[in-house]
């Protein structure tokens, strides 16, 4: 089994980039591999005057010779959140800690340097009927060159007593002089939860246990945790797998979302929230993690993907990608989502629009990748709908509609070209309060859109694999005419 990219003969790795390349469904500007498997985003941080972003990369993922596996970090630097200059491979599974699998992790400015700490994922007992996992919570230095460097041994062995081999995804950060992370676990009763350790050097940790009241009953599994603050609120943000669906929520395999509450009390880890706010409206996110910028924000990334979920690039041997960065902040106790200010810097071309869409469809543009900027006033309408990347008679396409008289905001991904996922329904849904203007702000690539609704408070992301022909935007509405106001951005 290869351990390391670099025993892996470059011809190799350039034939797999040569067969992803010829993929109609790269994308432009968001983040993807060059092969090979993308999934959670991890050791997000702004470091040494630039956002540094590393994500897990199975390079050889969709290759021919199953011996010939590696799992690793990859690395990227932006100055911008929008640009990402790509370093390559960064942590790999290379030491008995970690062979199978530099799971997720976290990164922490520290006096000057970069502390990361991430899951070395093993298998013990393989010949027998008693195989399990076991992971060690590892830590590693990044220098001001993008070198990694492991530690020798590992910050935390196994699992605390009372939770499986599923104890992972150690987010980090520091609160006065002291460090902690919160990990991902699941109880020996099969149910998920998240587990808070400490330390004071970064090098001896400490289990403190779970945040409480410890939730019962909520998952099997909790991946990718992440605790933070803010507008003065603390956030805990987490991917549950096990939630059953109802009421148009948690229809995807698995979830992510957050529950909102006081600040976490650091003296017996109280944590007092509301209920699980399912984050994205859409079909493909999962795994999220933040990071603070410079400037105070509180920014999210996430896989633009879930796990087993085959997703249509598979045959060109590459899949996922990550969601443009999102601001996040606290509106009347609902975590809220914008995307970015910085993405104003990938427009091209702009278009204006002002006018009352009437029944009769309207080609509003044909570009394949753009920003949408709109509003709509639906005071004398029940219906709008917006046929996004449609083929000309329109009968392929997603489609967003707005239903005054159900309430509902809608997306539908049913006809948009490639079916897949399909188990899982091809239709979201949510309420949404109709009563005259709307505002959506939608990013269209290659092969996805995310659509924020009314500044964030609802989001809907989806990967989606049109044919060559659907490059066309229609609006149309019912019900009488809907005024529509929009600056459409060729990107
Ligand atoms: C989430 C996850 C994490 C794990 C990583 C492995 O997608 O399963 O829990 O660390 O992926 O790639």
């Amino acid at each position: 089994m290869v351990k390391n990219i670099k025993d892996v003969k470059p011809a190799i790795i350039s034939d797999e980039e040569a067969i992803a390349n010829t993929s109609p469904f790269r994308q432009k500007f968001h983040v993807e591999p060059r092969s090979g498997v993308l999934n959670d985003p991890n050791g997000f941080v702004y470091f040494d005057g630039q956002y540094h972003l590393c994500y897990q990369w199975t390079p050889l993922a969709f290759h021919k010779d199953p011996k010939i596996w590696q799992h690793g970090w990859y690395h990227l630097v932006s100055k911008d959140l929008v640009h990402w200059q790509e370093i390559g491979p960064a942590i790999e599974s290379d030491t008995k800690y970690d062979q199978y699998g530099t799971y997720s992790g976290s990164a922490l400015s520290v006096n000057d340097q970069l502390f990361i700490i991430y899951t070395g994922n093993t298998w013990v007992d393989t010949d027998t009927d008693q195989w399990h996992r076991v992971p060690y919570q590892l830590g590693a230095f990044m220098d001001h060159e993008n070198h990694f460097t492991k530690f020798d041994h590992p910050l935390l062995t196994d699992s605390p007593k009372g939770y499986t081999g599923h104890f992972r995804d150690p987010k980090i950060w520091q609160h006065g002089s002291d460090y902690y992370a919160v990990l991902g676990a699941q109880r020996q009763d099969q149910t998920g939860t998240v587990v808070v350790v400490h330390s004071k050097d970064l090098h001896h940790w400490t289990t403190l246990g779970e945040m409480q009241p410890a939730e019962r009953n909520f998952g099997h599994m909790w991946e990718c945790p992440d605790y933070f603050e803010v507008d003065d609120q603390g956030v805990l943000l987490f991917s549950p797998q096990g939630i059953p669906a109802h009421d148009g929520l948690y229809e995807n395999i698995y979830q992510t979302g957050c529950f909102v509450g006081d600040k976490m009390d650091y003296h017996n880890l109280i944590f007092n929230h509301g209920h699980f706010q399912e984050l994205d409206a859409g079909f493909d996110f999962y795994a999220t993690q933040t990071m603070a910028a410079p400037d105070g924000r509180r920014i999210l990334s996430a896989w633009f993907g879930i796990s087993e979920i085959a997703y249509p690039t598979e045959k060109y041997h590459y899949a996922g990608c990550l969601v443009l960065p999102r601001e996040l902040s606290i509106q009347d106790g609902q975590l809220v989502q914008k995307p970015i200010r910085e993405l104003a810097a990938l427009r091209k071309e702009q278009t204006k629009f002002d006018f009352f869409v009437s029944e009769n469809p309207v080609l509003l543009a044909a570009n394949r990748t753009q920003e949408i900027d709109a509003e709509i006033d639906m005071s004398t309408s029940s219906r709008f709908e917006m046929d996004i990347r449609a083929n000309a008679d329109n009968d392929k396409n997603t489609k967003l509609v707005f239903d005054k008289n159900e309430q509902l905001v809608s997306l539908s991904r049913a006809d948009a070209g490639i079916p897949f996922a399909a188990k899982y329904g091809s239709e979201r849904y949510r309420k949404l309060m109709i009563k005259d203007k709307i505002r959506m702000q939608i990013f269209v690539d290659n092969s996805s859109v995310e659509i924020f609704i009314n500044g964030g408070i609802i989001v809907f992301s989806a990967r989606i694999f049109p044919d060559n022909d659907q490059d066309n935007l229609f609006v149309t509405s019912r019900g009488g005419k809907t005024k529509l106001t929009a600056s459409i951005w060729k990107i």
